[in-house]
């Protein structure tokens, strides 16, 4: 599903040419963040519900920054405060806030799909801001945005990307966005946490750490994700840590400017060592301020798209 649906759903079905529609747009939006007054009539009049039933940090406010420094009128509704929490249906629900004629509705939920279903029961646009482990979309546009600012392109990079693979929605976003950029991205985890058939995608595979952050320019932690684990996928945290951890020693192995990322929440000391995350090569609160700009981003496209229709 393209742009031009009205929707953003997941980086799958965007073509390279929207991505860096995006990409573009977002850098015409940083500059409002840097000026004294922050905000711009752009989406005056326009509501947002943001809709999270997982939790969050930095997706949720930095969508409603975003909203706000464009002049849009937002609705915050979680799970845990909303009728949501005494078993209402997702339909129902979503049919409850349609009935407020938002014009936008950003939702956050456990199932993968589940903005998919929003999108189809509804007039409002939809911004997918993570599916289960399916998609998270406006962070592969906030990294691919943050690895452009340093490197000057996407085209011929090597990205590793070391984790948890096979929770992870910011990855499978990021592979799908970096390969179609024309990056080529290596995915490392353990093998009972890499998806199988995962190089149909365009990226290679590889358990072990070092060969993926060998000669990398981007080096990309991933978050072991425990809440998501039904299972013993690894040992113990220190095993984990000792053999995929992101370390000084094993970071030697990428080239001399590569850039640190991780989406964030981190777990220090165990896919990412503390020093790293700190370290003069890592750009993690650069990728956060970075998402505000995409989100405006996404958001005034969208609108476009929707006043195209009307
Ligand atoms: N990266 C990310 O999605 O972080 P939050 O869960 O804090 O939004």
């Amino acid at each position: 599903m393209s742009l031009s649906s009205g929707h953003l759903l997941g980086i799958a079905n965007l073509d390279a040419e929207e991505i860096v529609r995006i990409l573009d747009t977002a850098e015409t939006f940083a500059e409002i963040s840097t000026r004294e007054i922050k905000k711009v009539p752009t989406l005056r009049g326009r509501t947002v519900v943001n809709f999270f039933v997982e939790p969050s940090t930095r997706t949720r406010s930095s969508f409603e920054l975003a909203e706000k420094r464009l002049s849009a009128d937002s609705l915050n509704f979680s799970a845990s405060s909303s009728s949501f929490s005494k078993g209402e249906s997702l339909l129902d629900t979503a049919r409850t806030l349609e009935a407020m004629a938002p014009d936008f509705i950003v939702m956050r939920h456990s199932q993968p799909g589940a903005p998919h279903f929003l999108a189809r029961h509804g007039q409002a646009s939809i911004i997918n801001a993570g599916d289960g482990p399916h998609e998270h979309p406006t962070q592969a546009l906030l990294d691919a945005y943050t690895i452009r600012q340093h490197k000057g392109k996407i085209d011929g990079l090597r990205v590793a990307i070391v984790g948890d693979v096979r929770h992870s929605r910011v990855a499978l976003s990021n592979i799908h966005l970096l390969t179609k950029l024309g990056a080529t991205v290596v995915a490392c985890s353990p093998p009972t946490m890499l998806p199988r058939g995962l190089e149909t995608l365009g990226c290679e595979v590889t358990h072990r750490p070092d060969e993926a952050l060998e000669g990398a320019d981007v080096v990309m932690g991933l978050r072991v994700q425990l809440e998501r684990m039904t299972s013993g996928f690894f040992p113990s945290l220190r095993e984990y840590a000792r053999l995929y951890g992101i370390n000084r020693e094993r970071l030697r192995r990428a080239k001399s400017d590569a850039i640190v990322m991780h989406p964030g929440p981190m777990n220090r000391g165990v896919e990412i060592a503390g020093d790293v995350a700190d370290g003069e090569r890592s750009v993690i609160l650069e990728q956060v301020t970075n998402g505000v700009a995409v989100r405006m981003a996404v958001l005034y496209l969208l609108a476009g798209e929707r006043d195209k229709a009307a």
